[in-house]
């Protein structure tokens, strides 16, 4: 999870190399990570979509992680560490990626530095988004009801006994990830209640 943004010829003129979001279930992290990705160009890598595809998809990935998203798991590390290192490989991802929801356990932050080495590049810095856990459930419900009113096909794993879970999942195997980017100097922490402007324009501010 790292990021920043440096002077380009291209595009808005900047190009964000690689950022990674964490934050617990309903923090911004997607809503941040698709704003960059439209305004600089580069992919937002979400292991939670990717998951979700091959769900739908129903290959053997898919049918491995189906039932442990439902309940708010977390899938194995093995798993999201392949795709994700499968993902960068990919030709757009040269210019720089977005990784949202991914390293999620320590295993997981200690592969990536592998994977990421192994490509000979590196994390540049890690934004948490910072909430108040109180609000979450209720951002859960509101995404909920804006799927719904578009028509859209409403997560299997937004509902409250599994975002109960994913909270739990988060602060018992993710949360740790503060401390531990926070000791490679990598960690910048956002207020991740400030309206999504705003927030969009801190993470800018330290991506520069
Ligand atoms: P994933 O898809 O990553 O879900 P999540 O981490 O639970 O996060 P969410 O998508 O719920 O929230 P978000 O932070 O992206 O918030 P959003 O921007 O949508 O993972 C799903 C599952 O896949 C996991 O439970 C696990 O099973 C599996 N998985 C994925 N990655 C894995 C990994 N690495 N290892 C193992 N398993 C993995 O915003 C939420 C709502 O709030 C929206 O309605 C939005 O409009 C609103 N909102 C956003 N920002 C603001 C703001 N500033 N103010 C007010 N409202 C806001």
């Amino acid at each position: 999870m790292r990021g920043y943004l440096r002077n380009q010829n291209s595009g808005a003129g900047k190009e964000i190399d690689e950022t990674d979001f964490l934050g617990p279930p309903g923090a911004g992290k997607g809503t941040q990570a698709k704003i960059l990705t439209e305004k600089y160009g580069i992919p937002q890598l979400s292991t939670g979509d990717m998951l979700r595809s091959a769900v739908a998809a129903g290959t053997e990935i898919g049918k491995k992680a189906k039932s442990i998203m439902d309940a708010g798991g977390l899938v194995s590390d093995e798993i999201v560490n392949q795709i994700v290192s499968d993902r960068i490989d990919e030709p757009d991802c040269k210019k720089g990626f977005i990784l949202d929801g991914y390293p999620r356990t320590v295993g997981q932050a200690e592969a990536l530095q592998t994977i990421l080495s192994s490509k000979h590049t590196k994390l540049d810095a890690v934004i948490e988004l910072v909430v108040d856990q109180n609000a979450l459930v209720d951002r859960m419900k509101t995404r909920v009801a804006e799927t719904i009113a578009a028509g859209g096909k409403v997560r299997s794993d937004d509902n409250p006994e599994a975002f109960a879970k994913r909270l739990v999942e988060y602060s018992e195997k993710t949360a740790p990830l503060s401390q531990f980017y926070a000791k490679t100097g990598l960690l910048k922490k956002i207020d991740g209640m400030a309206p999504v402007k705003e927030v969009t324009s801190a993470i800018e501010k330290i991506l520069h």
